[in-house]
């Protein structure tokens, strides 16, 4: 007999190695995986492509349905595509990075993606684990499982250094920390720690070491159930 789906929600500000985690054990454990923050990049990408004035929330507003976003939810491939193009590399540019926080703002936006991202974690077969910032307080309360990881501003500026060339981590500290205050104080579902989430502080764990620990706290709820 199969297991009951499982649904995982994972969230946490950039730098706390939510990616890298999330995929790594959907990968274990023969799940599916959602890297939500690339929909929002993909949305975000499409706006920057056709001339949208990301000053202006009611523009934003006005096109959120417009793009069609498909995300592949295979861990070991995850990809996705704005309008059947293929946007995995476009969308992780600095330019992208640094205007996503305005789109993801607008509350037609977040409805819009929230559709989406219910619509593929209802339909994982095995489970799913979902990585984003409001996944475990809006977008899937009901989650069996919430992890929240946090790390100090120091480590987070390191890692995210380590993965973008030729950026010094003074910089990206503060971009870091710019884009989680923006992320943190917006109206529409802000960056939160659900009530019921279990938080891990990753500033002394390896990569190895977060994977384990978010591995077993899976397979405690699958037990549980
Ligand atoms: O995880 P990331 O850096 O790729 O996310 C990019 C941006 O998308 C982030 O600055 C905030 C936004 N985001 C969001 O608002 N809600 C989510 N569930 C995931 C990301």
């Amino acid at each position: 007999e199969s297991a009951p789906p499982v649904v995982v929600a994972i969230d946490g500000p950039s730098g706390t190695g939510k990616s890298s985690t999330s995929k790594a054990v959907a990968a274990q454990l023969a799940l599916s995986y959602l890297d939500t923050g690339a929909q929002y990049r993909a949305i975000t990408w499409w706006m920057v492509s056709n001339g949208i004035d990301l000053e202006d929330p009611s523009a934003i507003a006005a096109v959120a349905g417009k793009p069609e976003i498909v995300s592949g939810t295979d861990p070991g491939n995850p990809t996705i595509t704005v309008d059947g193009m293929d946007v995995a590399g476009p969308i992780r540019t600095q330019e992208v990075t640094a205007k996503v926080s305005a789109v993801s703002a607008v509350q037609e936006v977040r409805t819009r993606i929230t559709e989406l991202q219910r619509a593929l974690a209802g339909s994982a077969e095995r489970g799913i684990v979902v990585e984003g910032r409001d996944i475990g307080t809006t977008v899937l309360p009901d989650a069996d499982l919430k992890v929240f990881l946090t790390a100090s501003p120091e480590a987070r500026a390191a890692r995210r250094s380590g993965e973008l060339k030729g950026s010094d981590v003074h910089s990206t500290r503060e971009a870091l920390l710019k884009r989680d205050a923006a992320d943190s104080s917006r109206t529409a579902s802000p960056l939160a720690k659900a009530a019921d989430a279990v938080e891990v502080d990753t500033t002394e764990l390896t990569l190895a070491q977060v994977i384990e620990c978010v591995v077993t706290l899976v397979q405690e709820k699958q037990a549980g159930k």
